[in-house]
């Protein structure tokens, strides 16, 4: 019997995402691919001891159902982190994946136009494709968005958002100067286009200062949207988005349609962790492991490759972005690199058009530092065979 899909999933490409994991899944590669943080630093006691209090404190109501915009306690924690914001501009999403998908429920229609910056988060590029949209992509350098191109494409066409990644980018790593910001925040106001902020890797912040946001500098059209993925647990499964009143209002109707409501369970412990000063101080034990981390990836590089490979090191996040100069198609070396066991992310699956490049993108956060200067040696051996 022929399965009767809808056709944006039969058009749907198979998610590299998924290539990547059953490939990295055999445990002879080291992998430089996902975008995982270190399991190994999961507040693990931390959450043990809030369940435990919350287990000894409430009864059964705990784990009744309850509204779709998400526990009281977070929201008003979440909107602190913002000038002039009450609880009642958040909600909050299973994980900042559901927001994105939640805004494009709410927003988008067929046909409509909507632009994204190339490279872009690739778990994004794939979400707005199921919505049979037309996506503009608009070069991305590592000060910013092309400014020009960007107003060339408001005014043409007319989107319905911009889907910007401002901090640290993902894959990049590149973060958008306040000049930067504020031009596209001039062509925002000029064509009343939305900004669509998503900043999953905000708080993991090693060096430098950080610049205003989007939701600070354009508040009335910005969709913000954070998570606590990168900083507690993916598992918890908690995202957040920041925007004006009216559009919470919307977006939560299309949560309720969606999924109803999230853990309350998770929520409160986050909660907790937040007010009594846990979360941060144990971001703060994330960014000197995770900036270790970065620096000798970084040095192993350089050791290695020498002349042959370029980078902008970033002032935080996750993720390198780095080109092999003698390499033309690092989809080639990706293949290569399998063969010698180690793995990374090709750059071309992260461009609008899927065109051949020789960037690839690394992930330092998830591999111990031993993992780091044995997979780069991998990698330069796989270079070494496939260079022009
Ligand atoms: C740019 C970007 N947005 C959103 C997400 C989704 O994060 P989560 O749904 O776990 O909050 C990620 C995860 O890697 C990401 O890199």
């Amino acid at each position: 019997m022929q399965t009767k899909f809808a056709k944006r999933v039969t058009t749907a490409s198979r998610s590299f995402t998924r290539t990547i994991l059953d490939l990295t899944a055999q445990s002879d590669i080291i992998s430089f691919a996902g975008g995982l943080p270190d399991a190994d630093l999961f507040p693990r006691k931390a959450i043990q001891k809030h369940a435990m209090h919350l287990f000894e404190h409430h009864d059964n109501r705990l784990f009744q159902y309850s509204n779709a915009s998400g526990v009281l306690a977070l929201k008003s924690e979440i909107a602190k982190q913002y000038p002039n914001t009450t609880h009642h501009e958040i909600m909050l999403t299973n994980g900042s994946q559901q927001g994105l998908d939640l805004v494009c429920k709410t927003f988008l229609d067929a046909r409509d136009c909507i632009v994204v910056e190339d490279p872009s988060y690739l778990a994004a590029l794939g979400l707005f494709h199921l919505y049979d949209v037309d996506i503009e992509a608009v070069t991305l350098h590592p000060d910013g968005i092309d400014t020009k191109g960007l107003g060339h494409v408001f005014k043409t066409k007319k989107p319905k958002f911009f889907y910007t990644i401002p901090i640290f980018q993902n894959p990049t790593g590149y973060s958008y100067s306040l000049e930067n910001k504020r031009e596209v925040v001039r062509l925002a106001k000029e064509y009343r286009v939305i900004l669509l902020e998503d900043s999953p890797y905000e708080a993991l912040r090693y060096e430098g200062v950080a610049q205003s946001s989007f939701a600070q500098l354009l508040p009335e059209l910005t969709i913000n949207l954070g998570t606590f993925s990168k900083t507690l647990a993916p598992d918890f499964r908690i995202g957040w988005i920041k925007a004006p009143k009216e559009i919470i209002s919307a977006l939560t109707l299309s949560k309720e349609s969606t999924d109803l409501q999230n853990s309350k369970f998770f929520q409160t412990i986050c909660a907790m962790m937040i007010q009594n000063g846990e979360l941060h101080k144990h971001t703060q034990t994330l960014i000197a492991h995770y900036r270790h981390k970065r620096d000798i990836m970084v040095r192993a590089l350089k050791d290695a490759f020498e002349e042959d490979v370029d980078m902008v090191i970033p002032e935080g996040g996750m993720f390198l972005w780095v080109t092999f100069k003698g390499c033309k198609d690092s989809m080639a070396l990706f293949e290569k690199g399998i063969e010698k066991g180690v793995a990374f992310v090709p750059g071309s699956v992260f461009f609008a058009d899927k065109r051949t490049s020789s960037f690839a993108r690394l992930n330092y956060t998830n591999s111990t530092p031993e993992e780091i200067e044995v997979g780069v040696k991998r990698l330069y051996d796989a270079y070494a065979e496939i260079r022009a």
